[in-house]
Order: C-alpha cells, then structure tokens, then sequence
C-alpha cells in the first residue's frame, strides 16, 4: 500500500524580512551613487539615482499608510519619531536630487543618508516588523507583500 503524504503548507512570507532586504538593497543603491560621485561619474550618478528614490518613497509610502496606522495608539509616540523621521529622509532625497543635477554632490552627503536610514531602520525592525509579521492577520500580511512587489 502506498501512502501518499499531503504537500506541505506555503511557508508564510515574512514582511520583515521583505522590509529588510529592502532597505539593504537602497543603502546600496545609495552607496553606489555616493561612489558615482566620488569618481566624478555624474552620468552615473543620474543613472543610478531616479531608481534609489523611487524605491524609497514608495517604501516610505507603504509604512505610512498601511502599517503605522496599524499600531497600536499606545505607540503613538514612537510612529510620531518614525514619521519625522521620513519628513527629513525625504527633504535629504530632495536635496540630494538637486546637488546632483547641479553637479554639487557630495560623497559626505551619501554617507549620511546612509548612516539616518541605518538609525531608522533599526528603529523599525523593533518596533514595526516583528510585530507586524506577528499580529496582522496572513491575508493582511500577503495583500501587503503584493503592493510592495509592485513597486
Ligand atoms: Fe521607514
Ligand atoms: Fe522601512
């Protein structure tokens, strides 16, 4: 007699994890510019730069508006950090945007935005990922993983 044994579940995707590989991805992409620009490739640099933005504003996009909101209102305090956290991701995305077409870029300023989203990005995985790879619900966690594959 031959038994026949049922195929095993999907392994649940982890949001963490996707968020992760996300922000290592776009510390590199940021380290690539930064070295475009310590070696004077300015047609590199632009090259490189509109695809590092996009990502990170729709990374950004996404936490607003489908995760923070989730949290609790006991973390209110904390979302309020990350959020302003984001307002100066963003203006340091703007400047840098400027300085490169203006051909005043600087490597220092690569190394910074490195260094804030580093900050940031552990500041998250402690108090957002976990939790959310946690608590939300599987179709919540998956509906989410789809709008971040989109981007
Ligand atoms: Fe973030
Ligand atoms: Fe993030």
């Amino acid at each position: 007699m031959t038994t026949t044994t049922p195929p095993a579940p999907e392994p649940k995707r982890s949001l963490r994890l996707a968020l992760l590989g996300d922000h290592r991805r776009m510390e590199e992409l940021i380290e690539n510019v930064g070295r475009c620009v310590s070696a004077d490739d300015r047609h590199g640099a632009l090259g490189e730069w509109p695809a590092l933005e996009r990502m990170l504003l729709a990374h950004m996009d996404l936490e607003e508006m489908l995760l923070f909101p989730k949290l609790s209102p006991s973390e209110a305090k904390a979302v309020g950090r990350l959020r302003a956290e984001h307002a100066d991701i963003r203006a340091r995305l703007g400047e840098i945007g400027l300085a490169l077409e203006l051909h005043v870029a600087r490597k220092a300023m690569f190394d910074d935005l490195v260094a804030r989203l580093l900050d940031h990005a552990g500041r998250e995985d402690d108090i957002l990922y976990g939790w959310a790879d946690r608590k939300l619900p599987e179709r919540v966690l998956e509906a989410l993983l789809r709008r971040r594959d989109d981007h």
